[in-house]
């Protein structure tokens, strides 16, 4: 343990580790690698069997009725919305405390993106602003698990019902995450999950889509430039040359390289999201019930995926701001991240729609005092034990 500082250290403080801790690792084994260099030597290396195995393992895991593998969340956002036409006209009501992709993919679309605030403990679209915000040019709904948290889906599915809206979730944070027992992408509506390198499961950039068969089937055509058939029926064995371009679709299509890490990875995710739980609730024992810091919320009806963990610091109770935190950890060499700089005051959403930070009180305050701590399977005792002793460290020093 590091001794009590009597006064403020200066920002070169005895680092709390010799070797910098980075924010994420990917958690992939000797498996991953062999299934990989089998796919090398079978010389088919884009769509094919590996990832028709994988969509079928990953609709199992979940009990999706379908799944689609994609090359990113981004694309199965992008593959959903466009299935379901929503287009120039529509609105589409999402939430601030998001990465790019899920506000972007709504302006590839055509259509508008209607930010409403978030739930103070979750981070979570707020159903209520969501009831709010709807108008008669709302189409769809698309919450965010955020952090792996899952939105209030019984209230969202309401409103949604009632109100005749599509539910597209964006689950890039949420695999495997329960909601009233429910594990998120096991129902009919469009899902999108991520396996970008930091995810939970990861085929270093990845997507799956799940829902229902006949809408994927669609969806599968418009992800492959709208084209009747893929290249595994075309050149297969007994396989015909003609397709037909049924609509102008995408080129988003997950190849047998990534597939095959992904298998494996599907295989494994039980034992590493065991290994998130055990650091998680290191940290939450550590950190609860101090003044300076609000630890994470996991409610009674969810099972969280435990992506992220989100720290959030009470300021008043310090003399310095989220950013120096940061710097503080950094000098410690504790890496550390934000999730996430909110959608409203990126200069293109800011300018177009005209927002101001204060809009979405709940996300904007929070953004300005939040970071994300290391959290992945790979993170040693010793290494969390290092990241809590950092941050109380930071906090002891910087106490106001
Ligand atoms: C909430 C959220 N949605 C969507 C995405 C996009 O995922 P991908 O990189 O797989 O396109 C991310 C990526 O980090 C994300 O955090």
């Amino acid at each position: 343990m590091t001794a009590l500082p009597s006064q403020h250290t200066p920002l070169s403080a005895v680092p709390t580790r010799a070797e910098y801790l980075p924010f994420c690792r990917p958690a992939l084994g000797e498996e991953e690698i062999s299934e990989v260099v089998d796919t090398l030597r079978s010389n088919w290396i884009t769509t094919g069997p590996k990832t028709k195995r994988f969509e079928a393992d990953f609709a199992a895991y979940l009990g999706s009725p379908g799944a689609l593998a994609l090359n990113s969340c981004t694309a199965a956002l992008h593959t959903a919305l466009a299935t379901l036409g929503v287009g120039p006209g529509d609105e589409v009501i999402t939430t601030p405390i998001t990465f790019a992709a899920s506000a972007n993919v709504i302006e590839h679309v055509g259509a508008r993106p209607v930010l409403v605030d978030v739930e103070p403990d979750t981070l979570n679209i707020d159903p209520a602003a969501i009831e709010a915000a709807i108008t008669p040019r709302t189409k769809a709904i698309l919450p965010v698990h955020f952090a792996g948290h899952p939105a209030e889906l019984d209230v969202i599915w309401e409103i949604a019902a009632r109100k005749g809206l599509e539910v597209v979730e964006d689950a890039a944070h949420a695999l495997p995450a329960k909601f009233k027992g429910r594990l998120i992408g096991s129902g009919r509506n469009p899902v999108a999950f991520s396996f970008y390198a930091t995810k939970n499961l990861t085929t270093a950039e990845g997507g799956m889509l799940t829902g229902e068969p006949e809408f994927l089937a669609r969806a599968r055509i418009r992800s492959l430039h709208g084209m009747s058939g893929d290249a595994w029926r075309r050149y297969g064995r007994g396989g015909s040359w003609r397709y037909d371009v049924l609509c102008p679709g995408f080129k988003y299509n997950m190849t047998d390289i990534q597939a095959a890490l992904g298998l494996w990875q599907l295989r494994k995710l039980a034992r590493l999201q065991q290994r998130r739980r055990e650091v998680v609730a290191a940290y939450q024992r550590a950190f609860a019930d101090h003044p300076a810091l609000e630890i994470p919320v996991e409610r009674q009806t969810v099972e969280h995926a435990w992506h992220l963990y989100v720290l959030r610091l009470r300021l008043d109770a310090l003399d310095i701001g989220r950013d120096q935190f940061i710097e503080e950890l950094a000098t410690r060499n504790i890496g550390t991240s934000v999730h996430f700089i909110p959608i409203h005051i990126h200069p293109y959403y800011r300018d177009k729609y005209g927002y101001v930070p204060d809009d979405f009180p709940a996300a904007h305050g929070s953004f300005c005092r939040m970071l994300s701590l290391p959290l992945h399977p790979l993170l040693s005792d010793q290494d969390v034990a290092d990241v809590i002793e950092a941050v109380l460290d930071v906090v002891r020093t910087h106490r106001r």
